[in-house]
């Protein structure tokens, strides 16, 4: 049995009282759902905060990316030994925004994927298509690719340890989210294409699904045997969203 995980990616946005009035917000939901790993991922410089006002809650934290280095001279960047020393238990790794935003390549993103895990967080692996490879029907090779190439240098082992988030570039914070069906299809692919590089680890490993995920439309994903839980942006910056969201996925 995989325990779903709904995740928030808060991106760039907060200040440190709409940063407490969420927390406050997402305790309950978090304490009453049991079943269900709660977490978000705040800008780093809510790091601190974050930490002190989820101490004693269900509710767990990650950062949205990390550096390949532990330290050094690599003006503003955030070290995986740093964001673990700071409490976070995740950090996306290869989110599209940082894929097509910061030009991070594959092999940028495993050399993060390894980085990550050597400060001792668990990834969460963002992988997905564009519109226009969607509508080329290129899915299914663009997350392959995406996956090979943390494989290529991780291993498959590494995956025992991490989380996998696919999200359609094209449904993000676009309001389009992908119907249960075509989530479901692309999260069975990525299993199935796991499994043939080691079967027990495809079957453990969650599978999130993001792209304008909200408490609408959470039920119908969580539904569907291999999605496992939902990274989800916008929605996870009001708490009664995000609430509602959690409940979906008890
Ligand atoms: P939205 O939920 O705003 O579409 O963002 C999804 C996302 O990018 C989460 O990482």
């Amino acid at each position: 049995m995989r325990q779903p995980l709904v995740m928030g990616n808060w991106k760039l946005n907060g200040t440190k009282a709409s940063v407490e009035a969420l927390i406050k917000g997402l305790v309950d939901p978090a304490a009453n759902a049991s079943n269900v790993t709660v977490a978000v991922c705040p800008p780093a410089v809510f790091l601190d905060q974050v930490e002190r006002l989820t101490q004693g809650t269900a509710i767990k934290f990650g950062s949205q990316d990390a550096d390949i280095h532990e330290n050094g001279a690599f003006t503003g960047e955030n070290s995986p030994v740093t964001l673990k020393e700071f409490g976070c238990t995740y950090a996306l790794v290869g989110h599209s925004e940082r894929r097509t935003l910061h030009a991070e390549s594959d092999q940028v993103i495993a050399e993060k994927y390894a980085a990550v895990q050597k400060g001792g967080l668990l990834p969460v692996l963002c992988i997905g298509e564009t519109l226009e490879q969607f509508e080329a029907g290129q899915t299914n090779q663009v997350v392959e690719t995406q996956l090979k190439a943390v494989i290529d240098r991780n291993g498959v082992e590494s995956l025992a340890d991490a989380v996998i988030a696919y999200e359609p570039v094209w449904a993000i914070g676009t309001g389009k989210t992908a119907t249960p069906e075509i989530a479901q299809n692309v999260h069975a692919h990525i299993r199935n294409y796991l499994k043939g590089f080691n079967a027990e680890i495809a079957a453990k490993v969650q599978i999130l699904y993001g792209g304008s995920v909200k408490g609408a439309n959470a039920k119908g994903l969580f539904g569907m045997e291999d999605i496992d839980g939902a990274l989800v942006g916008g929605a996870s910056l009001q708490a009664d969203e995000f609430a509602s969201i959690i409940e979906g996925a008890k």
